[in-house]
């Protein structure tokens, strides 16, 4: 009678337990793109924080990306674009996080909300080793008229289009990816590349004959873009997201892809 009442218990116990798991649960009230599921939108050519290695997308934010969806007990799904079109894919639902060492900047939070920043760039100058340009002050000298590679509608294209095309002291020349655009610097298309720190290094090492100017021209911060229609989801990746840096784990991965120098 004693065991009977003890296995009773038991299984009372383990039935009440598996009832409030807490991880599946959480997820099916999430509204994500698809259920279970969360889709992360990206542009895997922006070493080390997205990029293709044996075919499969890696990376700082792929990593990221991979903590939260496991904090919210989600199956991580990234799918590879234009830069241009994550924002896009966030907008209209087609992604649930747009996570692609993006800034936040005033006009994208006009279409995007954006989480708590896990990392901070800077936008920097490439230039080849014998090149004129010394610094970004060349670029703004009176009478300059450099040809300036960049990827499409990323801030470097952005800033250097408003303070330098703009104001008839530059051309810009839009690429799809920013290593096309440093391939034209290579091979003569573009007097300079104006893109972010991270990727600028890595496209420097890989490519001969390269050097990153000194003088930096913005500082930036990285953010995750998320649908403005979907507030439980945002709270839930931002909680996330915040954990995850306050417990350094956002640190450890960030220091796997960029050893301190
Ligand atoms: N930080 C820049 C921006 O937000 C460039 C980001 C490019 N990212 C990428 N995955 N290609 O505009």
């Amino acid at each position: 009678m004693k065991k009977t009442i003890a296995l009773l218990l038991a299984l009372i116990l383990v039935l009440s337990l598996t009832a409030c798991g807490p991880k599946k649960d959480a997820a099916s009230s999430l509204n994500t793109t698809t259920p279970g599921v969360l889709t992360m939108a990206t542009n895997a050519a922006f070493p080390p924080y997205e990029y293709m290695e044996n075919g499969k997308i890696v990376g700082i934010d792929a990593e990221i990306a991979g903590a939260i969806a496991e904090k919210l007990g989600l199956e991580l799904q990234i799918d590879d674009m234009e830069f241009d079109s994550i924002t896009t894919a966030v907008q209209g639902g087609k992604a649930d996080i747009g996570l692609a060492g993006m800034t936040v900047t005033e006009e994208r939070k006009e279409a995007v909300d954006f989480t708590v920043s896990y990392a901070t760039g800077v936008q920097v100058v490439i230039v080849t080793e014998d090149s004129a340009i010394t610094s970004v002050d060349d670029l703004f000298a009176e009478g300059a008229n450099h040809v300036i590679g960049v990827q499409r509608n990323t801030t470097g294209d952005l800033y250097t289009t408003w303070d330098l095309e703009d104001e008839g002291l530059a051309t810009i020349n839009r690429y799809s990816k920013g290593v096309d655009a440093v391939q034209a610097l290579v091979t003569g298309k573009v007097d300079c590349v104006v893109i972010d720190n991270e990727p600028a290094k890595a496209f420097v090492a890989s490519i001969g004959g390269l050097k990153i100017l000194e003088t930096e021209y913005v500082l930036e911060d990285y953010a995750a873009a998320m649908s403005k229609d979907k507030p439980e989801l945002y709270e839930a990746v931002n909680k996330a997201l915040q954990e995850l840096i306050d417990d350094g784990t956002v640190q450890k991965i960030v220091d796997k892809y960029i050893p301190a120098e």
